[in-house]
């Protein structure tokens, strides 16, 4: 397949032998292009993306050395496999210092040039794993030290909003003016919003509920949509659930991660539509899948949507912690949620060890 086409650059002044290299590696394996100096090499490379550059040292224009002082330079990914004719260890050594992966000393026979290739290859492959790896851990480092910053602010933000959220129902309730008791109703919305965010805040970075006791899954099934009744009327957007596997119980968090689905889902349905909520029993697992009939999550958003804080929503309608905090909750319970969406629709697969079945024997 060409996503695994592996890219290797020649740079010979010799045009035999970029001939040769490009005859003995496989076209349905590799992308050989060719470069006859250094600085022709350094422009391709700077515009291509390469696996592997295999150069000789003597070169007009820009010699072996220069070009890979200019691939540290430029992309220093890429793996450099040096040419000389005169090998001495000393050459290799400070072919080595300077960046080469590895050197091949003329003369070399094909099964040399191919080893040689094959590990440079690899340590190319390995590295850019290496650099995947240490960005993701990265990410993680960071959304855990926001995860405790938000927290550290949610939770101060509780203590006085619990305390004005209660004068303004009280004066709510003495004040009689019209425009007063307006004005009060708003204050209270807004309030309300904001505890919305802080216990959202909060849950996100302490998992709250994950631990919450056993419920049957008939009882998941038929309570995660029951906060959402009245804005589905609203919204002519109909509700279908179906159990199959008896009476089977569940992690009580997943109460909440159905909860949340159901209401993503019913987000995403504009002008009306159709979510189903389908439970099957396997002997160890739940499987509990949220179908819904909108527009489907587009490609470059789908990889960011378990992401703390990642919404599409208009600001004030979502704070992007529901499915990170769903993902969070399942993974606790042993579990795993997957999501599959196109133009068609959107559907979300939650799997998780049954309550009554330790997860190690469910696995
Ligand atoms: N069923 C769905 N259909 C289309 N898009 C969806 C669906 N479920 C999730 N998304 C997308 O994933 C994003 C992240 O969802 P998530 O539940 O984490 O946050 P949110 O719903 O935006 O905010 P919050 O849940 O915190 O109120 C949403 O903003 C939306 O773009
Ligand atoms: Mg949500």
């Amino acid at each position: 397949m060409t996503a695994d086409l592996k890219h290797l650059l020649i740079v010979d002044d010799d045009a035999a032998i970029r001939g040769f290299f490009q005859e003995i590696f496989p076209k349905d394996h590799y992308r050989v292009d060719c470069a006859s100096n250094g600085e022709e090499a350094a422009r391709r490379i700077a515009r291509k993306s390469y696996d592997v550059v295999v150069t000789d040292l003597c070169m007009p224009k820009m010699d072996g050395i220069g070009l890979i002082q200019e691939i540290q330079r430029i992309d220093s990914t890429v793996t450099v496999v040096a040419i000389t004719g005169f090998g001495t260890i000393k050459d290799a050594v400070s072919l080595m210092k300077t960046g080469a992966f590895d050197v091949l000393t003329k003369p070399f026979s094909l099964d040399e040039i191919r080893v040689t290739i094959d590990k440079a290859i690899r340590h190319h492959d390995l590295a850019k794993e290496n650099r995947e790896l240490g960005r993701k851990l990265e990410t993680s480092e960071k959304l855990a030290a926001i995860g405790q910053l938000a927290a550290g602010v949610a939770h101060e933000i509780n203590n006085p909003l619990d305390g004005i959220m209660r004068f303004v129902n009280l004066t709510l309730e003495r004040v009689e003016d019209d425009e007063a008791r307006g004005n009060l109703a708003d204050a209270q919305a807004g309030l309300t919003r904001i505890g919305g965010i802080v216990k959202d805040l909060l849950s996100f970075a302490r998992c709250i509920g994950a631990d919450a006791e056993p419920e049957s899954l008939e009882g998941v099934v038929g309570d995660a949509a029951r906060p959402f009744e009245s804005a589905m009327r609203d919204k002519s957007v109909s509700l279908e659930t179906r159990i199959a596997g008896g009476d089977a119980a569940v992690p009580g968090a997943v109460l909440h991660v159905v909860s949340n689905l159901v209401k993503n889902a019913l987000d995403a349905l504009e002008s009306g539509g159709h979510i189903a909520v389908d439970a099957t029993v396997d002997h160890a697992h739940a499987t509990i899948e949220v179908t819904d009939d909108g527009p489907g999550i587009p490609a470059e958003a789908i990889e960011h949507i378990f992401e703390p804080f990642y919404t599409t929503k208009r600001l004030g309608h979502g704070t992007g912690l529901g499915l990170s905090l769903c993902q969070q909750i399942v993974e606790k319970q042993g579990g795993t949620i997957d999501v599959q969406s196109d133009e068609s629709g959107t559907r979300f697969t939650v799997r998780v060890p049954l309550a009554d079945v330790p997860a190690a024997a469910a696995v």
